[in-house]
């Protein structure tokens, strides 16, 4: 399977170091970050890719662009790893749109397309019978859309919950493990690399909404968008609600939550028993899926990391190789 790598980033990198290091079958043809491109049919020497992009910041020749990329390279599947912007979703969805346009297969860690353009993208996927796939957008390394998809198949899903911000997470659990308030705890996130400078998106929510929002639309086709989840984040939390928790033997967890039956499209900061399924700790992610006959299903894993994240988008390309490969 050959495959064009948008973005040589966290992400980006994981893919090329797992495609180089396992014998996957997968060989990479092209790859682009912001400001240069570079394009080999015959399959691109990795290690010197990376090498290369070490040294001197370019992946490859200034004068490929990524239109180039995604109109002239040989290969099969896009993968889309350039960076969110969870406003606007560009230029990723227009990048999405042409190479499904082209009537490649698309496979992206992106959120900002999946949750603003999800459905008209996954209807111009199935209009030129190619796949979409986006489980990386979601709990990083935990395969919830493939479970949800085949493990699952039959299971009408009742809801879902879930920790889905690793930031947040790592940040109650300091203050609750130590004390720490919360501007302490941050700032201990920032040192670990876990928050950004400006951590709006993850400490009031929002990114954890924006997972809910594709995780719901996936799940129930229920066309939700960021507004209509109702949000609070962490960022007023008091050391004294966290000591008051544990009193009771209890801890706060920043919890997203959907059901379409009782209309809860929500996250928030949640009370729960110390031995609750979704208290995990640090930076891992955790997610209750609630089914007619399976009853409760819980998976933790690891929510981000370079990869972790690249196991994601390596289980959708393979699963895509395998279900068209079937087709053919
Ligand atoms: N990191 C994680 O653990 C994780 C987990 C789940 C999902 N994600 C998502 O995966 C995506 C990539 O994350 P990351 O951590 O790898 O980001 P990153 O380290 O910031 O890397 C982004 C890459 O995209 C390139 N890029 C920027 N603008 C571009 C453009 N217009 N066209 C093509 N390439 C462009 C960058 O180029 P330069 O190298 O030239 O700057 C860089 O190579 C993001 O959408 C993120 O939200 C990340």
């Amino acid at each position: 399977m050959k495959i064009a790598l948008l973005g040589l980033g966290s992400v980006g990198r994981g893919v090329a170091e797992m495609v180089d290091k396992k014998d996957l079958g997968i060989t990479i043809t092209a790859v682009a970050d912001s400001k240069s491109g570079y394009m080999d049919p015959a399959g691109v020497d990795i290690p010197s890719l990376l090498a290369r992009k070490k040294k001197t910041g370019h992946c490859g020749d200034t004068g490929i662009t990524v239109a180039d990329i995604i109109k002239k390279a040989t290969y099969d599947a896009l993968v889309e790893v350039s960076p969110t912007n969870a406003l606007t979703g560009e230029p990723s969805t227009e990048y999405i749109r042409a190479a499904l346009g082209r009537k490649k297969h698309v496979v992206t860690s992106n959120k900002g397309p999946v949750s603003l353009a999800g459905k008209d993208l996954r209807a111009l996927a199935r209009k030129k019978g190619v796949a979409f796939r986006y489980e990386a957008t979601v709990a990083g390394a935990i395969p919830v859309m493939h479970l949800l998809e085949h493990g699952l198949s039959g299971n009408e899903i009742l809801s879902i919950s879930g920790v889905l911000n690793g930031t947040c997470n790592y940040i109650l659990t300091r203050m609750a493990d130590e004390g720490l308030t919360y501007d302490q705890a941050l700032l201990e996130a920032r040192e670990m690399g876990y928050a950004e400078a400006d951590p709006t998106y993850d400490v009031q929510g929002i990114d954890a909404a924006i997972k809910l929002v594709i995780l719901t639309n996936a799940i129930w086709d229920t066309g939700k968008k960021l507004a209509d989840v109702e949000r609070t984040g962490i960022d007023l939390l008091t050391a004294d609600a966290l000591r008051l928790a544990e009193e009771d033997g209890c801890t706060i967890r920043l919890i997203a939550e959907s059901c379409p039956k009782t209309h809860v499209l929500r996250v928030s900061p949640r009370i729960l028993s110390k031995n609750h399924p979704l208290v995990v700790e640090g930076t891992l992610n955790a997610l209750t899926l609630t089914t007619d006959m399976a009853k409760e299903i819980t998976l933790i894993g690891r929510g981000a990391g370079s990869v972790e994240t690249a196991s994601a988008i390596i289980g959708d390309l393979l699963y895509i190789r395998d279900q068209y490969a079937r087709r053919a």
